[in-house]
């Protein structure tokens, strides 16, 4: 039965009651959606706008049609129209004409998006313990691997050398911002329409706060219009996933790149892996592409909700309906992702020597090589020069400047001497990398250190 028969002579066509329906997708925020009538319902008492004795009884069933929902005796119509109709329908049926005067002072606008605001709320935390979980696998990891020289890289090509376990922090960082993101966003979402009525708030002496503060929300929204029609909080948490899907979409392209044999960085653990139904030698990063590829459909799901909301005029608009399942979908993808990527990682094996050889190759320590010079008084543009020389002909003679001869050293500059080969050298390059932020061990381990205590 929908909610508004009176002024209606006909059923609504099916087709178009399905259509119309929401229930299949917000039957999930049943528990928010109940939440939300307590508080409405204690607020009616409070202010006299219904009987105290009624809102008691209110309150008592509708805590009962919550556990029951929960347990799973009670199950959910899923040929009502939307959440907010059924747990009204289940209550009326229970307590009759008490049931029938919860949605006194309140329109299913300022209740949806309460709803939706405590349903999101609650899996923000979820999303935030999901990223902890990972920064505790990177902070493990990073701590094992602190002192695993490798080549960094700068457009792909070999640069200066650096640690793993600095290259696993790097990714840390970014997963912190993300954390950080989704509490700020947390602050505005945390705001109670209730009261907004359909648009125009009520004639009713509410009590808005006290329904907030029931909720322990930290305010009410301060314009009905604004109350029913803001879907910011929306759009903010969908900007803040695509920007962590952005992150984890890079970290796996890293991990799919090391796991092929031309790096062979990393090796994945069997269960995290997928093979071939064709290649009998295949492993596949399968976990890995998922998770780029379903970068996708998160910043999807934003495009979806920036379109849905741009043309609307005030105040709500049945548009608005498709926020629910954009936003679940991306939260959904988020968590599996990060949920899938952290044990995947914490498996992973990092193979030490594949590193060191890759190091090993590719010049990477001929910024050293003239930051040597510079020490030793030569001008940086002139020392990078004379380094520059010195590695195209260790190329044509297919050499490294570990094994240049020191003669040859001299000949392009009379200040080498030995102890450039010292200075040459993959851990001293890193060793001396020290400055706050930089790779050195001790380096990584300080960052570790920092990072545990942000956990
Ligand atoms: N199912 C609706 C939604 O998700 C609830 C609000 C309905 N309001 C209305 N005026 N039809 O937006």
């Amino acid at each position: 039965m929908p909610l508004w028969q009176g002024r209606f002579q006909k059923e609504l066509d099916q087709q178009t009651n399905d259509f119309n329906a929401s229930i299949s997708f917000d039957s999930r925020m049943a528990q928010q959606d109940i939440r939300g009538s307590i508080a409405h319902a204690a607020m009616l008492g409070k202010q006299g706008i219904i009987d105290k004795a009624e809102s008691d009884l209110i309150i008592k069933t509708l805590r009962q049609i919550a556990s029951e929902l929960e347990s799973g005796t009670l199950a959910i119509d899923m040929t009502a129209e939307d959440i907010h109709t059924f747990v009204e329908a289940e209550l009326t049926k229970r307590i009759g004409d008490s049931g029938k005067r919860l949605h006194t002072a309140r329109s299913r606008n300022d209740q949806v998006a309460l709803d939706l605001r405590l349903y999101l709320l609650d899996e923000t935390e979820k999303l935030e313990e999901s990223i902890d979980r990972l920064l505790r696998v990177l902070a493990a990891k990073a701590k094992d691997t602190a002192d695993y020289v490798m080549p960094g890289y700068t457009h792909l090509q070999r640069a200066q050398p650096i640690t793993f376990g600095h290259h696993l922090l790097a990714y840390a960082q970014m997963l912190l911002r993300d954390r950080g993101r989704l509490r700020d966003c947390k602050a505005r979402m945390a705001v109670s329409p209730l009261g907004s009525g359909a648009l125009a708030g009520t004639t009713y002496p509410l009590d808005r706060d006290f329904v907030a503060a029931q909720l322990g929300l930290a305010g009410v929204s301060a314009n009905s219009l604004d109350g029913v029609s803001d879907r910011d909080y929306v759009l903010e948490l969908l900007s803040c996933l695509s920007i962590l899907m952005v992150h984890l979409s890079r970290f796996a392209e890293e991990v799919i790149l090391w796991c092929s044999w031309e790096f062979k960085f990393v090796e994945l653990d069997d269960a995290f892996s997928t093979g071939s139904s064709i290649m009998p030698q295949k492993k596949n990063p399968d976990i890995a592409e998922l998770v780029r590829g379903k970068s996708g459909r998160v910043f999807g799901d934003l495009m979806t909700m920036l379109t849905v909301m741009k043309g609307l005029p005030l105040a709500y608009n049945k548009d608005m309906q498709e926020d629910k399942q954009a936003v679940f979908d991306a939260v959904d993808t988020v968590l599996i992702c990060l949920d899938t990527f952290a044990p995947m990682l914490e498996t992973a094996t990092v193979l030490k020597d594949n590193l060191r050889a890759a190091a090993a190759k590719g010049f990477i320590n001929a910024t050293d090589c003239a930051d040597y010079l510079v020490y030793k008084g030569l001008p940086f543009r002139d020392a990078y020069k004379c380094v520059g020389q010195l590695v195209a002909s260790c190329i044509a003679q297919n050499l490294t400047l570990e094994t240049l001869p020191l003669a040859q050293y001299k000949a392009a500059c009379d200040l080498f001497d030995a102890d450039v080969f010292d200075a040459i050298n993959l851990d001293h390059c890193v060793n001396k990398r020290i400055v706050k932020g930089a790779p050195a061990p001790q380096c990584v381990l300080a960052e570790v250190a920092a990072l545990e205590a942000q956990i």
